[in-house]
């Protein structure tokens, strides 16, 4: 999987149609930018492995991580993304119904992520991309996951890679929420710095990197086995 799947390439162009960032160096401080390849790429693999199954992603964005997604996830499984911004939603809406291999199995939802996810049934994998922040979101859509399934945010960094004066050595928003959910087990990982045409984006930067290393990682956490509650973890609910 060197190359990047068409629907990623024409994502990433309709990204710059729309005048939404690639990396976080082409977004205003605070303001949103797409997935990199890397986190793709991990995602692309999560998705790969929901046979039957249903994936959501808070936070459609441009459409590249629901590219990822949609191109390698399994026939039988549906997914659903949902973006608060209209503009957005309808661009993306319109790039998968270009490709027939898709339309049908990806629904682009306008609204509100939290609320669509949690009526839309039990997740075999979720992307947490719209800033959810405040542990009881978070804890609301550890309940619409189901035994087994994932869910995923990216940019939080590594404790060890982050600059010693770093403010996110102490606390991370991102990690606190995992940390602060015990129905979950999870890890952070960090992804390789692989950016395919998203490298050739960066206006005014000639040949220097593209992207922070805090882009370049995603946190995982995976609902386990009623087995794990049996064995006495507290906080298991
Ligand atoms: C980081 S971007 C998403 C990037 C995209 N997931 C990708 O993989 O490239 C975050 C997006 O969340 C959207 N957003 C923010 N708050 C939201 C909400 N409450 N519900 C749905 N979307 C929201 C923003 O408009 C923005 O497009």
């Amino acid at each position: 999987m060197d190359e990047l799947p068409s629907l990623v390439t024409h994502a990433q162009d309709l990204a710059r149609e729309l005048g939404f960032p690639l990396t976080r160096e082409e977004a205003e401080p605070g303001s949103a930018s797409a997935s990199l390849p890397g986190v793709g790429r991990f995602l692309a693999v999560l998705a790969a492995g929901c046979s039957g199954g249903l994936i959501g992603e808070l936070g459609t964005g441009a459409g590249i991580g629901t590219a990822w997604m949609a191109s390698f996830m399994p026939d039988d499984c549906t997914l659903i993304t949902a973006e608060i911004d209209e503009r957005l939603a309808v661009a993306v809406r319109g790039l998968l119904d270009g490709d027939p291999g898709i339309a049908g199995r990806v629904e682009v939802i306008t609204g509100d992520a939290l609320s669509t996810m949690t009526g839309r049934g039990q997740f075999d994998l979720l992307f947490a991309d719209s800033g959810v922040r405040d542990q009881a979101d978070f804890g609301a859509l550890v309940s619409v996951l189901r035994v087994g399934g994932r869910l995923v945010m990216d940019d939080v960094t590594p404790v060890l890679a982050l600059p010693a004066p770093s403010p996110l050595r102490v606390s991370d928003p991102k990690r606190q929420l995992f940390h602060g959910e015990p129905r979950l087990a999870w890890t952070e990982v960090v992804l390789p710095e692989r950016f395919g045409r998203a490298r050739s984006a960066c206006p005014g930067r000639q040949g220097r990197r593209c992207a922070r290393g805090s882009s370049r990682t995603a946190t995982v956490g995976a609902r386990p086995s009623p087995l794990w509650a049996r064995a006495g973890h507290p906080g298991y609910g």
